[in-house]
């Protein structure tokens, strides 16, 4: 295989790791962002595409019924907004794609159309959006509901709000500026459009009042799972991000999400599909499975803040399960829990929250050659387009995993043509979607 691969990194804009070996000690480094400018400084400079901020606005108490472990752990608090974070990378960086995640259940569309335009004049066209829906109801309740809709409702809700805000990020014609001196007028008035949306539960006049982007729209990913969330992915989707797991899991993952896209007459290959990686490289084989062994020891500290990590999700207080049963059948049915017993149904929870996480498609450890070995041959099998890199699982986040994976294994990925120096092009679309 010639052809290069698209490159992603995931990360939280929370806590880098703190009291581990490698680790910076100071709060200001992550709090004041730091840390994630110079991340986005390195990912340009070693041919990664774009940088992905995850959000999520709660500060969950449903693991052991209390805030303790969650806040002990920083699963999901403190957290800072992505969106400032997005705008200060954009400034220090130059090609490097800045996708932020927005919730349809709790923006209004209006504000985050204006926000996503605004973003992509600051980035000078690198914007992208990560569409979710939310899941917790400590989220909503920050915004006066009680609980939050429905799963499946949630994304009938994002159906229309994905149309409502294209509708506004096409209420200007792309020619609208004119700044015609001789009339002293800046914007002609008749390329601009109400677009009087009236939905099922949204409706918008507009137009937006900011000019029209250098992207035309941002980039949309979507990390959808569920029929409901790959349909919506099928319909909008310009990057999916997702671990469906193992090679066989991740070729179904994409045969899906493109069927779906050429019955809704999208061709296919205008979204490109990444799947989630953490590798763990070491100098020697050897010395990687020994690392990988030190990150997954099982000490039961271990074992509770994964179960807060999946906690901290829903409403499932996974405290109070016995971890050497396989799931319970009278827990949700999520589709993390779904994808878990699709793998092994007879498995132990103990079983399948240890080792790599479900947010692996594959277990990557070894040296940079074994492991740029293993990704090219899963591209091979999958057909697909590229790797969202991830440094969850084993802990948070160093300046050395980063380096690792950067210095490492890109320039390993590079000598084999899958991987670029830096992105080529200045527009985010371009870089994705271009050959
Ligand atoms: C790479 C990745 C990033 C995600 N980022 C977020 C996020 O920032 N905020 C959030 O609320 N959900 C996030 N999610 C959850 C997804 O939006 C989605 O809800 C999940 O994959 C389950 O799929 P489903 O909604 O179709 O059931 C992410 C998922 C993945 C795989």
């Amino acid at each position: 295989m010639t052809e290069r691969l698209r490159y992603g990194w995931f990360v939280n804009f929370m806590p880098t790791a703190w009291n581990t070996p490698w680790a910076r000690t100071s709060p200001q480094d992550w709090v004041t962002g730091d840390f994630y400018v110079e991340m986005g400084r390195m990912l340009e400079s070693s041919g990664v595409d774009f940088i992905m901020l995850e959000d999520s606005v709660t500060v969950p108490d449903t693991f052991g019924g209390s805030m303790e472990l969650e806040m002990k752990w920083t699963t999901r608090s403190p957290k800072n907004d992505p969106l400032p974070l997005a705008a200060a990378i954009g400034a220090a960086t130059k090609k490097l794609g800045v996708v932020v995640t927005m919730s349809t259940t709790l923006y209004p569309p209006y504000l985050l159309a204006r926000a996503l335009s605004t973003l992509d004049h600051l980035t000078r066209g690198r914007v992208g959006w990560n569409i979710v829906t939310s899941v917790e109801d400590r989220a909503v309740q920050n915004f006066g509901m009680d609980t939050i809709f429905e799963h499946d409702h949630r994304y009938e809700r994002a159906h229309e709000f994905v149309d409502l805000v294209k509708q506004l990020w096409a209420s200007w014609e792309p020619d609208a500026l004119v700044m015609d001196a001789a009339t002293g007028t800046y914007v002609d008035h008749t390329k601009v459009h109400p677009i009087d949306f009236r939905g099922q539960w949204f409706s918008s006049r507009g137009p937006l009042n900011t000019l029209p982007m250098p992207q035309g729209r941002p980039i949309i990913a979507q990390a959808g799972m569920s029929n409901a969330g790959r349909d919506l992915a099928a319909a909008h989707a310009d990057v999916l991000v997702s671990a469906p797991q193992g090679i066989a899991g991740m070729k179904l993952y994409r045969d899906d999400i493109r069927e779906r896209m050429e019955r809704l007459g999208r061709d296919p290959d205008t979204c490109k599909v990444l799947y989630m990686i953490t590798p763990i490289i070491g100098e020697t084989v050897a010395d990687a499975q020994a690392k990988w062994r030190r990150m997954y020891t099982e000490t039961d500290d271990a074992v509770q803040r994964k179960l807060a990590l999946m906690s901290s999700g829903g409403r499932i207080d996974w405290a109070k399960y016995d971890l050497d049963q396989p799931f319970p059948p009278d827990v949700d049915e999520t589709s993390a829990i779904a994808e878990y017993r699709r793998i092994a149904p007879e498995r132990t929870v103990r079983e399948h929250i240890g080792g790599a996480s479900q947010s692996e498609s594959l277990t990557l450890v070894g040296t940079p050659e074994t492991i740029a070995d293993e990704m090219e041959e899963a591209m091979e099998s999958v057909g697909g387009d590229g790797f969202l890199f991830f440094a969850g699982g084993g802990g948070l986040i160093t300046r050395r995993y980063l380096t690792e994976v950067l210095d490492g294994l890109m320039p390993e990925l590079k000598k084999r043509g899958l991987a670029r120096d830096t992105p080529e092009h200045t527009l985010f679309k371009d870089n994705l979607l271009l050959g």
